[in-house]
């Protein structure tokens, strides 16, 4: 059984990452979301709240999981019997990045392989944070999430429908 771990902010998740998140269902027998619980200070969602509008978006893909994580990515893989972690990579300016934790990850555990993967063309602009910046300032985003999502997001920042 090979499981991988796909963990991140998803404040709130985007079509990128469940593209991304499809994708890895494909190759792998399981895959486990994570939402991190610690990553970001302000958070627009609640974990709960982030678990939930992923569990709605994802279930349609059948060996998807998610969960949260508290404290160290590098240090979680095992409770998820997880053998790798998965990135999404949109464009090279996230490499640097990316790159940077990788190996950071696997200075904490040896264990803690990275694997990249690119999301489809249409979403290599897609980010939480323009979504809800877009939202809030009234624009249309829902060629980019989940009709659940940008409900929710419009709920938080007390727009109508
Ligand atoms: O997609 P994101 O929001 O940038 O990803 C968040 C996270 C935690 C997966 C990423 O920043 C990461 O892997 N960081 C490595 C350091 C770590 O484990 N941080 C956990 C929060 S204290």
């Amino acid at each position: 059984m090979r499981t991988v771990l796909y963990p991140g902010s998803f404040d709130p998740v985007t079509n990128g990452h469940i593209d991304v998140a499809r994708r890895a269902g494909k190759i792998f027998d399981k895959v486990v979301i994570a939402v991190a619980v610690n990553a970001e200070k302000n958070p627009l969602f609640t974990t709960q709240e982030r678990i939930d509008l992923i569990r709605a978006a994802c279930s349609d893909i059948p060996n998807l999981e998610v969960s949260s994580f508290n404290g160290l990515l590098a240090h979680s893989l095992e409770r998820f019997d997880a053998g790798a972690v998965i990135r999404g990579l949109r464009a090279v300016s996230d490499f640097e990045y990316e790159f940077q934790m990788a190996l950071m990850n696997r200075g904490l555990n040896d264990k803690c392989e990275t694997l990249f993967m690119m999301p489809s063309p249409e979403y290599s602009f897609v980010s939480s944070r323009l979504i809800k910046e877009i939202t809030k300032c009234g624009g249309d985003v829902s060629a980019f999430v989940p009709p659940v999502v940008a409900e929710a997001m419009r709920r938080k920042f007390g727009l109508g429908k």
